[in-house]
This record gives structure tokens, sequence and C-alpha cells, in this order.
């Protein structure tokens, strides 16, 4: 017997799981300390009264024998997928319904979408990102070559003639750094992946949060998207779905490589490995795209977005560097006095009692660096910032 030996090639913990073992380290050692959680990006409003309708609606369809439910379709009931068909046609955006497949979120797919693809396949990962991408492909034993996203290039990547690769992810709204790509930019990655026969894994987990309507909030607004690219999109972050779990995918029919629909492929993956959301959980996704839904998240996106404006506003007047935070819930800073991201994360933590995450757990790119998230309460978002603006920087 054999262990997959890549696995020791990955850091001893996920980034998050390290964070939240240093802050139970913490508070076991100082009880009596209020700690504020702005580190993991989870949201803290309850599910939306549409959903919430719509859910209690199908638990009791599901405790009627004639309304019961058991297995689904593993790619997702017709009526959710159908639904997220015309949010897209919305965005001006066609799709037909067998082009989306219903998962428990984006991080699940994120990492599972790599069955399809050979080993031998070079990633270029940008970094700073979400460590989910790395991680998957050092799984994998995949070849990893980093995109470095900085200050000078406003965290937003481009390819340039010397790129070269197989598979590109791309996030944007980008999880760590808010940074959001415009259409031309995204135009430039579309044009090297058909150039070279590579695939766009593009990360649309916090589009809700775009503000500016001139920048994409699907890459299949850009022309040729569907040729090159896989889009993933979760509800966590947009309807509070978190702890609920659902999320899409979307494989356009027009990809095909080595002369393969990868439609075709990822159906196959599924209906295999998968057995689909349960039927409550796509009710309550359902009633999210409803006028009623879309109208009560929005509410919910918009407190989000007026929390990290407050969290802007501080570090203004603190003279700290920052960007993200409005078309993201996520605002990126630079960490003062040129600490590195854990000193500071020590530093807020043990001085302050406020936790973010560290840039560097991000990426090489993100040393010096530190995330901030907009995803607390408000009453804890003013705490939080009247202790920051007591910062000795
Ligand atoms: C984050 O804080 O980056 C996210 O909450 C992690 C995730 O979505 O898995």
């Amino acid at each position: 017997m054999k262990i997959n030996n890549n696995y020791l090639n990955l850091k001893d913990s996920y980034l998050f799981s390290k964070i939240a073992k240093r802050v139970s380290e913490y508070k076991a050692q100082n009880p009596d300390k209020e700690v504020i959680r702005l580190g993991i990006g989870d949201v803290t409003l309850p599910l939306v009264p549409a959903v919430i309708e719509a859910m209690n609606k199908a638990v009791d369809e599901m405790g009627n024998a004639d309304t019961f439910k058991g297995y689904g379709e593993e790619q997702g009931y017709s009526f959710l997928r159908e639904a997220i068909c015309e949010y897209y046609t919305q965005k001006g955006v066609t799709l037909s319904s067998d082009e989306i497949f219903i998962s428990d979120g984006a991080k699940s797919d994120l990492g599972n979408i790599l069955d399809i693809f050979d080993n031998d396949n070079t990633v270029l990962i940008p970094d700073p990102v979400y460590p989910v991408y790395v991680d998957t492909n050092i799984m994998a034993g995949r070849k990893i070559v980093f995109i470095k996203g900085t200050v000078e290039n406003s965290f937003l990547p481009l390819p340039d003639e010397n790129t070269a690769g197989d598979i590109v992810y791309i996030c944007s709204p980008n999880n760590p750094t808010g940074a959001v790509y415009s259409k031309s930019q995204l135009k430039l990655w579309i044009d090297w992946a058909i150039k070279n026969n590579a695939v766009i894994l593009f990360d649309s987990a916090y589009e809700a949060f775009i503000q500016d309507t001139s920048l994409p909030t699907s890459i299949y607004q850009i022309e040729g998207a569907k040729q090159c690219a896989i889009e993933f999109c979760s509800l966590s972050k947009t309807a509070g779905f978190t702890g609920v779990r659902c999320g899409y995918t979307v494989v356009p029919k027009e990809l095909v490589r080595s002369d393969v629909p990868l439609n075709k492929l990822w159906l196959r993956r599924q209906t295999t490995k998968f057995n689909g959301v349960s039927y409550i959980v796509q009710r309550g996704a359902q009633a999210v795209f409803t006028e009623k839904g879309l109208g009560q998240i929005r509410e919910n996106i918009e407190y989000y977005l007026e929390n990290a404006r407050i969290i802007s506003e501080t570090l203004t007047d603190l003279g700290i560097w920052f960007t993200g935070g409005k078309n993201s819930p996520y605002i990126w800073l630079k960490c003062p006095n040129n600490m590195s991201s854990w000193e500071f994360f020590d530093y807020l933590l043990e001085d302050y009692g406020i936790v973010g995450t560290p840039g560097s757990g991000f990426g090489e790119q993100g040393e010096g660096f530190f995330r901030l998230t907009a995803f607390g309460n408000r009453i804890n978002i003013h705490k939080a910032m009247e202790r920051l603006r007591k910062l000795s920087i």
C-alpha cells in the first residue's frame, strides 16, 4: 500500500484551520478577552425570508408520502438550473440548463473539477489567491506556475507572450485582494486561453458584490469565454448559504478539448461521484433567484458593503494603504511598520482582540499584507474599528 505522497508536500494545515486553532489557543489562555472575528469570510446575517419560506415548504413536502423525494438528479433539479439560466439571462448571457451543475459550494467543485484533467497539465495560479487552488493541485502532484499579483499590477496579473500553461485560475472579485478584472482584461485571458488551448477556471463566488456596472459579473459576458472557461459560483456569500451549502458550476457545451466536450466529462464525473444537493436546500436556492429573493439578498449584500465602507474609512483615517472593499467584501491592507503578515496577526489579536487573515496565507506575494472581511455584524465592525483607531503605528 502506498499513500499519496503529494499530501506530504502540503503545508501542515489549511489556512483557515490554522487561524481557528491560533484563536482558540488564545481564547483558552485569555478567557476574559473578547475577540472580534474578521478573519474567515463567514456570513453573519441569517437566511432571508424567501429562502426560509421555500425551505419550510420543502420540509413539509418531504414529510408527506405524496410529495416525498428520494434521490434527485446528480446535476441538480431542473427547477433550480432553469432559475439560474434566467439569472444569467438578466446578465445578458444565454445558457441551457444542461450547462449548469448544482453543487454543495464552489470550494468542492473547484477541487473536484481537476478529476477531468490529466495530472500532466501545468497550472497557472495567481499569487495571492484563495488557497484551495494551490492545495488541490499539490494533492494531485501537478506542476504549478505562479503569476504574480502586485501593487503595481493592481493584483490583476495578465498574460504576456511568455505565459505558458494549460489551466489557469482566475478569481474575480478576487479573494483576498478584492480586485476585479475589467472586460478588456478578461478578454486578454480569453484570447490567451483560446490561442494556447488552455482552460480558464473562473471563480465568481463574489460576483454579487460588484457595484460598478461596467465590470463583468460573469466571464461569459465576454466574447469567446464559452470556448475556454468553466465558471464556479456559490450562494455562500451571496445568500448566506455558508452553513446550508449550495453553489453551481457552468460547463458550456462549446468548451471542447481533445475533441471531447468537457460538459460530457463533468456530467460523467458527477453522476459517478456525487448524489446531488438536498431537495430542501435546492428549493431554498431556487427562492434566491426569484424577484423577492434577489431583492432580499441585495439588502444583505448592501449591509456587508456598508461594513466594508466603515473599515475602509478607518484605514484611510489611519493612513494605512489598502485596496478592495468596493466591489468585494474583502479589504486588503499593507501591514503597518513593515510587519510581516503573521506578526501583524499576533499583534492585532493580542493587543486589540481582532482576528484577520495573514496575507502570506494566500501566497508569497501576500507577505506583508493582511485581509479583513466585512461579513461581521455592524456592532462588532464598529467595535473593531474603535479598537483599530487606537493602533499605535
Ligand atoms: C475565505 O475566508 O476566504 C472564505 O470564506 C473561504 C471559503 O470560501 O472557503
